[in-house]
């Protein structure tokens, strides 16, 4: 059996008091108020940076919650102001870092090349990556969405050696569902997490491709989380703005 996720990418909001109290909502719960005692699912909460410090702070004692980040940077250290390292990161207890966001590799212009670097930083300090990949609408339209999205996978992952594969967490983004209230189809959603398990399949055998969690991320809330979830190659979501509620978040991990 796959392993379940549901992961929240806060983004760039909350203050403080805001992570904090959002926080002490989900980890007050039990397993059983979350879900987690009955379906198995793993709650992963990736803050901004500057907050990970008190949410980690807040997490003890709580099992199935983990603690992720949203990004890292390419290089291991040095003089490179403003970026976080690995190492920095696990020195926090980072289990898990998101890479390749489509806002990353649209805004900070992330090239599939930068992403296997810091692939490889990640496994390299003891973390695993939930590595994102997804079309635009235009590529969609063209037709050409799914070689797109095999050949994200194949320049930032293949060059793994399938013991580390086999932890990699993806989540298929498609970018005109982000933010947009757009929810891809349960169809749609079927048809790419099938087409990316079959690409692992390609190079890593069906084995691995079986156990490797394939996540949905756009628009997910509670109202479409459990038509998703019941697609046979969905395993869980990267869940952006409905993650900011405690509420919406525990009624996503319970749509199992
Ligand atoms: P959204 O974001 O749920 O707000 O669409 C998802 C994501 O970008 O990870």
């Amino acid at each position: 059996m796959r392993q379940k996720i549901v992961a929240g990418n806060w983004k760039m909001n909350l203050i403080k008091e805001e992570a904090q109290s959002l926080t002490a909502e989900i980890v007050g719960m039990s397993n059983d108020e979350l879900g987690t005692n009955q379906n198995g699912v793993k709650l992963i909460l990736c803050p901004s940076f500057v907050h990970i410090s008190t949410i980690k702070s807040l997490f003890k004692n709580v099992k199935n919650v983990h603690l992720g980040a949203q990004n890292v940077a390419s290089q291991a250290e040095g003089a490179y102001t403003g970026e976080v390292s690995a190492e920095m990161l696990v020195s926090y207890q980072v289990e898990y870092v998101i890479i390749g966001h489509s806002e990353r590799r649209q805004y900070f212009k992330e090239t599939n090349q930068e992403i296997a670097q810091k692939i490889d930083l990640i496994f390299g300090n003891g973390m695993l990556p939930i590595f994102c990949c997804g079309e635009t609408l235009e590529l969609r339209e063209e037709g050409n969405h799914i070689e797109f999205i095999k050949n994200q996978i194949s320049e930032s992952l293949f060059h793994l050696p399938a013991s580390k594969f086999e932890k990699v967490v993806i989540a298929y983004e498609p970018i005109w569902a982000i933010g947009t209230g757009k929810t891809a189809s349960s169809e749609q959603a079927q048809e790419i997490h099938a087409a990316i398990r079959e690409h692992i399949a390609s190079k890593y055998g069906q084995e691995i491709a079986d156990k490797t969690p394939i996540l949905y991320g756009g628009s997910c809330k509670p109202s479409n989380a459990k038509e998703l979830f019941a697609c046979a190659d969905v395993d869980g979501g990267l869940i952006g703005g409905a993650a900011l509620k405690s509420r919406d978040f525990i009624e996503i991990a319970k749509s199992f």
